[in-house]
């Protein structure tokens, strides 16, 4: 009987859910090395009972091996999917195709009775993509559905002593695929562990462990539940406790006097055994009280402030396999980056992951595995989230949800799904988690009206709505009328996603953390989203790349929009993470006035002990001098000031800056000692006046001293060095953001009538860029001047069939400091889109690509207008080729605005700040905007015909629309006038 069609969630066979525990009962791991055959259909030989496939003596040995746990897509067989709203498959519900790649999986395993003697042995499978059937020894034991969450069948009578035959079905597309339209890759197959489960007679078959704890008073209840067999012994030695209750009746809460808060900066954990005489199991238990008091969310008593990030399970070579290094190392890197919050999107992780999160300290909102998005574009029409056919479907997944997870400090509210529209089903949900475990709010965005979650939950909501929500309301609520809205605006409000982190971005970080700063009712959010699921695959040539939706030739797909994280797909943290953890300093410090500064303390539960305040000076980028100051001892909240020694320093002509760093002084369990949590920066003196100075080279044909310029005024050689240019320029490679148009736009919008959420209609920015042409300017050379000591080249750039443009000059003087080279651009005729850059590009030789760069300007990651936070100043090295971030697809990167001073082998550069003339930015790179631009992946790059060193006065900001809202209108760059000046040394 085959339930590809069924909605219910699984055969009655399946045991009651319950925790993933540590205990001392037996287990027998069935990982390793199967038996496997794909079908491209499902063979539909299983209608009147099973399959040959499944029959003890079924011949198998012409089969492939795979291993448990994998994805066969991962593993040769078939290919992976990727869709993020649509569904790849007809909305039919809950009927799907017969084209379902079926997996069949065998495996023959040892078993004795005297494995658990006297109890009972579980098959337990703890996450298949999307629907199992399992037979052993020839026998149905039962289906599932539910791809993130546990499974166990009781199959002690079904199993022989010695030589066992275990056979499962696994079929890509069921009724419950309807339920998983996560924005991810489509993985079928048995992921997660499988194993049997010893249960001893008179176990422990589960046990709900909650540790409260009273804010004001510090003490503490010890609320344990077990299920099973009597009596039953808790143990909690550090707390002294030791009881023993002999039925359910004598079960209590345990009170204790004093007991330390978990919180995710102190994750303080408990050993606490649960036993009764035949099994004992062991769990690490927080105590800490979260709760929603008016429209605060408290953890511990204090304001629970969300810096979180949206995390999926995924693994470029795994996929959604785990793995424990790899996540330690996940979590510690987020740790390391100020993140102490994660949402798991959008479905229940591995258990061990929420163990990591317990002992590294994490806030988590845990999410239930179901998401029903593809419905959206049929108006919701047949939602399965309000369809009473799917009631028991929803129903199971938010207990076996609830159940797995229950016992984790650092689950702090419970999340019924994503986009999955509204509906009676997700009331339910909401209800039945209520009567379960009051202990956690509930959270679910697509609840608009607040009828059944206790925070208001938005995604990617525009400055002007997070501040219409919190503070003057100036805007409608999101959705719903003036009732609904006054029930939201008086909860916490929580952005589940906000800063959508694809490609080369987000902007407005900091704008963004300064609302969470100035509204109490906000409650911070979670960047969409931590890491990018590209899979590591090779091109026809062997060169590696990471694979986006389409790449496996998938007919409906969503190209690179899985692209999105703060990480790159191969690990490699993104300047956008970098910016992330500069915004969310724990600690900020802010100039006084001479040498005082303000430490303000914005974390929840440290103190600042652990800290401490390294300062530098630095002349031209050099240190001068340093040294360490204590911070004044402050609680979460608190602010006091600190004083850093400015004394006797030398007088000397160079630029100088003061940099501050607050460090961890010890080894903190996520990083290194001195780990730097935060800086500020603040000049001590410019950089003095660097006025032309007479040289003495005249001109002998086309060679000004050694320089050398063509007849149309381009310099063609500076010294050593061939150069080509420069050009004026006005293109960048469009970045995600600039590309699509999740939200509108600020360029053409009336703010009164969008109300702040700019104008739909407006196409993205680099569909205006390139109806503009500004990707294909022609330049026309007006005129070229040769004066005594130098030549004036004027230059017209416009687009075909344009009449708007850019006039530049490019004045060059050889001077005593060497070949100095002023730009002015001004923009004329009748502009009316922003530029995505404005500079000038010029050519040098392709072998210098290879040597590393060192410059004296912003750094080290780069930076954009609406992105400078983690910037500062100083020297920085690196090889060209790293100053460019390898995101999923080649786009604008290495943007280091502010330069002073630049080395590359032979090219010597400085940039003078002179007044109004401010620094130009540079960027080096082997391949030229237009190449980058329209280009998958970075192995379909054209090859390199040089390196290409870009000034720009200016760039325009990243924002984050390819989901959220637009670039802010503050860093937009409108067309005007911009000059800079460098001079080649
Ligand atoms: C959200 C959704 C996420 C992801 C994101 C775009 O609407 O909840 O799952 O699709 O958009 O990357």
């Amino acid at each position: 009987m085959t339930h590809l069609g069924d909605p219910t969630p699984g055969s009655d066979t399946r045991l009651p859910p319950r925790a993933w525990l540590r205990s001392d009962a037996p287990v027998q791991s069935l990982d390793g090395d199967w038996a496997f055959l794909l079908h491209d259909a499902d063979p539909g030989d299983d209608l009147d009972g099973p399959p040959p496939f499944a029959a003890v003596d079924a011949d198998a040995s012409g089969w492939d091996r795979i291993p448990v746990p994998s994805h066969w897509g991962l593993r040769g067989h078939g290919h992976p999917t990727y869709t993020n709203i649509r569904y790849p498959f007809p909305l039919d519900p809950p009927h799907v195709p017969d084209a379902n790649p079926t997996g069949d999986h065998r495996r023959v395993f040892e078993w004795h009775p005297d494995f658990c003697a006297g109890g009972r042995t579980l098959l337990r499978f703890e996450g298949v993509e999307s629907l199992a059937t399992v037979w052993l020894n020839g026998t149905e034991i039962g289906w599932f559905t539910g791809s993130r969450l546990m499974t166990e069948f009781d199959v002690t009578d079904h199993l022989v002593d010695g030589e066992n035959v275990l056979a499962v079905r696994v079929h890509q597309w069921s009724a419950a695929s309807y339920l998983e339209d996560q924005d991810q890759w489509w993985l079928p197959g048995i992921f997660r562990s499988v194993s049997l489960q010893g249960r001893p007679a008179n176990g422990l078959d589960d046990v709900f462990v909650r540790g409260d704890r009273d804010p004001a008073t510090g003490a503490g209840t010890l609320d344990v539940r077990p299920r099973g067999g009597w009596p039953v012994t808790v143990r909690v030695p550090e707390l002294g406790i030791d009881e023993t209750w002999a039925d359910a009746t004598e079960v209590a809460m345990l009170p204790l006097d004093a007991v330390d808060a978990w919180t995710a900066e102190t994750p303080r954990l408990y050993d606490v055994e649960v036993s009764t005489e035949a099994e004992t199991v062991r769990l690490r238990v927080g105590f800490r009280r979260i709760e929603i008091i008016g429209d605060r969310l408290l953890a511990d008593g204090r304001p629970l402030i969300f810096r979180g990030v949206n995390r999926h399970e995924t693994d470029p070579d795994r996929g959604r396999v785990f793995d424990e290094d790899y996540v330690r190392g996940e979590l510690a890197l987020m740790r390391r980056h100020n993140i102490t919050a994660i949402r798991t999107a959008h479905q229940p992780p591995h258990p061990r992951m929420l163990e990591l999160a317990d002992e590294l300290g994490f806030w988590v909102v845990l999410e239930c595995d179901l998401e029903t998005h593809g419905f959206w574009d049929v108006e919701w029409t047949g939602n399965p989230a309000d369809d009473p056919a799917w009631r028991d479907a929803c129903l199971d997944r938010v207990r076996r949800t609830v159940e797995r997870d229950k016992n984790h400090a650092s689950v702090v509210m419970w999340s019924l799904g994503n986009e999955s529209g509204t509906g009676r089903n997700l009331a339910e949900m909401a209800g039945w988690i209520r009567e379960r475990d009051d202990s956690r709010p509930i959270h679910y965005e697509g609840d608009y009206g607040g009828a059944y979650t206790d925070v208001y939950s938005r995604m990617y909501p525009t400055i002007e709505e997070v501040a219409s929500v919190c503070g003057e309301q100036t805007m409608p609520v999101h959705e719903i009328g003036p009732a609904e809205g006054a029930r939201q605006r008086a909860k916490p409000f929580v952005l589940c996603e906000f800063a959508h982190a694809m490609g080369n971005g987000p902007g407005s970080l900091a704008d963004y953390e300064a609302l969470v700063e100035q509204y109490p009712r906000l409650h911070g959010g979670f960047v969409w989203e931590w890491r990018d699921h590209g899979i590591r695959t090779r091109a026809a040539d062997g060169t590696e790349f990471f694979a986006y939706g389409g790449d496996f030739g998938e007919p409906v797909h969503d190209g690179v929009y899985l692209m999105d994280g703060l990480v790159l797909s191969d690990g490699t943290p993104s300047p956008g993470l970098g910016e992330l953890a500069a915004v969310w300093a724990p600690v900020t410090l802010e100039h006084l006035g001479e040498r005082s500064w303000r430490v303000r303390n914005r974390q929840h539960t440290l103190g600042t002990d652990h800290l401490e305040l390294h300062w530098r000076i630095e002349d031209d980028g050099i240190r001068l001098t340093d040294g360490i100051v204590a911070l004044p001892a402050l609680a979460p909240g608190e602010e006091g000031t600190v004083e850093v020694p400015l004394d006797g320093l030398p007088d000397a002509a160079t630029e100088r800056w003061l940099t501050l760093e607050v460090r961890w002084r010890d080894a903190p369990p996520w990083g290194d000692a001195g780990h730097i949590v935060s800086r500020a920066q603040r000049p001590l003196r410019a950089a003095p006046p660097c006025p032309p100075r007479r040289g003495r080279a005249t001109w002998d044909g086309d060679a000004l001293g050694e320089a050398v310029f063509d007849r149309r005024g381009g310099l063609l050689r500076w010294r050593d060095l061939d150069i080509s240019g420069p050009l004026p320029e006005l293109w960048r490679a469009p970045t995600e953001n600039d590309q699509l148009d999740g939200q509108g736009s600020y360029e053409t919008a009336d703010p009164a009538l969008t109300h702040g959420r700019g104008d739909e209609s407006t196409p993205a920015s680099s569909v205006r860029w390139l109806e503009r042409g500004l990707d294909r300017l022609q330049h026309r050379v007006l005129s070229v001047e040769r004066t005594d000591d130098g030549l004036v080249q004027r230059v017209r750039s416009m687009a075909a069939h344009s009449a708007q443009g850019i006039e530049t000059t490019f004045a060059w003087r050889l001077d005593g400091d060497g070949l100095r080279l002023h730009t002015d651009i001004r923009p004329f005729g009748p502009w009316d889109c922003t530029w995505p850059r404005v500079g000038a590009r010029i050519g040098l030789p392709g072998a210098l690509a290879d040597e590393r760069v060192e410059w004296f300007g912003t750094g080290p990651a780069e930076s954009y207008a609406d992105s400078g936070e983690a910037a500062y100043v100083g020297r920085f090295e690196a090889a060209v080729d790293d100053l460019g971030v390898a995101y999923g697809r080649p786009q604008e990167t290495g943007h280091r605005p502010g330069l002073r001073a630049l080395d590359l082998g032979p090219l010597h550069l400085r940039a003078i700040d002179a007044g109004a003339t401010g620094l130009p930015g540079f960027q080096l790179d082997r391949h030229t905007a237009q190449e980058r631009t329209g280009v998958g992946h970075a192995h379909e790059l054209p090859p390199s015909r040089g390196l290409w060193l870009y000034l720009d006065a200016a760039q325009h900001g990243l924002g984050s629309r390819a989901c959220g809202p637009d670039v802010l209108p503050r860093y937009a760059l409108w067309p005007r006038a911009v000059s800079w000046t460098v001079v080649f040394g």
